[in-house]
């Protein structure tokens, strides 16, 4: 690599080079270890007398800045000598960076724990995606594709796909929608983003279940918005508790992230009037609900909406994989002007290809049939997980009720500390999740733990359970006797 110096002939050249490189190390476009360019050949380079830069190395050597190795060549030091580099938090940073530093942003290292066990909350089962039913319809959406006229797509997707998932959540959920209604977006996350962009300037109040999916509450935040907590109970969001002033309601009513209680009938309602008096939006997340265990599934908040004020939001994270980045929402007609624009000018749209193969996917039915199989096994591994939650691990746990999506949560009947009991299960070789992560308020001790059944195979299900009742008898074992 040449190392880039320029000179000025007129005073000390030793000094330029010595100042030229110093910069290059403090400013980090030298870095540790970095082997310098050989004397000779930068003398030559910038033209030079040899000595002039053996003067400058040796000087730079000294303070400690350079190091030599003795028939190896010269190298840039390891920095002790070198003053510290100035903290980015030591200098003013534009207020939207301070304020997008200090969100608490959950996942954001990609990977897992990764232990040998571990119900990981979210994490859909990928091992048992019809590849080959998926890469055929790829190879269709590129035929496709290859006779596309030339020129920008729709924001809102592909009529298609609009048309596909119109008809998937009239069958999974009872949700009425035209196809124009519909707006594609790469995952649940984007949909939030894009009515977030579209609601809330900064300082705007939007108001979200305490605990809540935290992905979003962060968004929110770092977006300046002011995002109050409200408290869930037995029937959900208590809707008495909304502030007056919220321009937009979070919620997620068929399963409660992370808690998974349903929102009652009776909360819905007066959820939907409150936002009817209001004028809020209400953004109703209905991310897993399309896993039903037993019992009616109440109407979604989109059905019930008589006054176009409900955004719903759906997402193939959890029906698929989550690496498709794939998801929808269906906006009301007064919204989707609005919300086409502002999906324009954030990314045009959900690259087409993506979503001419998942509108083949739905339409030649393996979504569907994906989904009853994966239902199967979620139900499975339900039913052995509640039945180990109920029995020997009752005296420290209590599942709270749930009966859709692949998590459960438990709330723990002992005071323990989150991190001591997260650490002790890695020991054990178990990576745990606990509600804590899900609080703007945590509470002193750990909240419950959450037990995502997605994933985790069948069979590894009672020796995760096992080493948990391990680490916990050995926190509690004044409960265990
Ligand atoms: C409450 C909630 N909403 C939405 C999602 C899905 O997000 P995405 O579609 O961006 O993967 C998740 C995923 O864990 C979730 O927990």
């Amino acid at each position: 690599m040449e190392f880039h110096l320029s000179l000025d002939n007129s005073h000390d050249l030793t000094a330029q080079i010595v100042h030229q490189i110093r910069d290059a190390i403090q400013a980090g476009r030298l870095p540790a270890g970095q082997r310098m360019p050989p004397t000779r050949l930068l003398a030559g380079q910038v033209g030079v007398a040899r000595k002039t830069v053996t003067t400058a190395y040796e000087r730079l050597i000294a303070e400690g800045w350079l190091r030599a190795r003795v028939g190896d060549g010269t190298y840039v030091g390891d920095g002790l000598a070198r003053p510290p580099a100035i903290e980015p938090a030591a200098r003013i940073l534009p207020a939207g960076v301070r304020r997008w530093m200090a969100v608490d942003t959950p996942f954001l290292e990609p990977g897992g724990g990764g232990a040998r066990y571990g119900f990981r909350p979210g994490q859909a089962d990928t091992t048992r995606f019809p590849h080959d039913a998926w890469a055929r319809c790829v190879r269709a959406a590129l035929v496709s594709e290859r006779n596309r006229a030339p020129g920008p797509a729709e924001p809102a997707g592909e009529m298609v796909l609009r048309q596909a998932i119109s008809r998937h959540i009239a069958f999974t959920r009872g949700v009425l929608s035209a196809p124009t209604d519909i707006m594609v977006a790469n995952g649940a996350q984007q949909g939030i983003d894009l009515m977030a962009r579209l609601l809330l300037g900064p300082g705007a109040v939007v108001a979200m279940e305490e605990p809540g999916y935290p992905m979003a509450r962060a968004l929110f935040q770092g977006m300046g918005a002011r995002v109050v907590p409200v408290p869930v109970d037995a029937e959900g969001l208590v809707v008495d508790a909304l502030p007056q002033d919220a321009v937009m309601v979070y919620v997620t009513p068929s399963h409660q992230s992370p808690l998974g209680v349903p929102m009652s009938l009776a909360r819905r309602q007066a959820l939907l009037d409150w936002a009817t008096r209001r004028h809020a939006v209400i953004l109703e997340d209905d991310y897993d609900s399309e896993f039903r265990y037993g019992g009616q599934a109440l109407d979604a908040l989109q059905t019930m909406d008589r006054h176009d004020r409900v955004v719903y939001l759906g997402t193939f994270s959890k029906t698929l994989v989550a690496n498709l980045r794939g998801g929808y929402l269906v906006v009301p007609p007064w919204l989707m002007p609005a919300a086409r624009k502002v999906r324009h000018l954030m990314d045009w749209y959900t690259p087409t290809l993506t979503q001419q193969a998942l509108a083949r996917f739905m339409s030649e039915g393996h979504l569907l049939r994906h989904i009853r199989r994966s239902h199967v096994r979620h139900a499975q591994r339900r039913t052995r997980l509640l039945s180990r939650l109920g029995g020997d691990l009752a005296r420290w746990l209590e599942p709270l009720p749930a009966s859709a999506g692949f998590h459960l949560a438990a709330r723990l009947r002992v005071p323990l500390q989150a991190d001591m009991l997260v650490s002790l299960a890695r020991l054990a070789d178990l990576d745990l999740a606990t509600l804590d992560p899900f609080y703007a308020n945590p509470p002193e001790s750990c909240a419950g733990l959450l037990f995502g059944f997605g994933a985790i195979d069948l069979l590894d299900i009672d020796p995760a359970l096992d080493r948990l009742g391990m680490v916990l008898s050995g926190l509690a074992p004044d409960r265990s006797g």
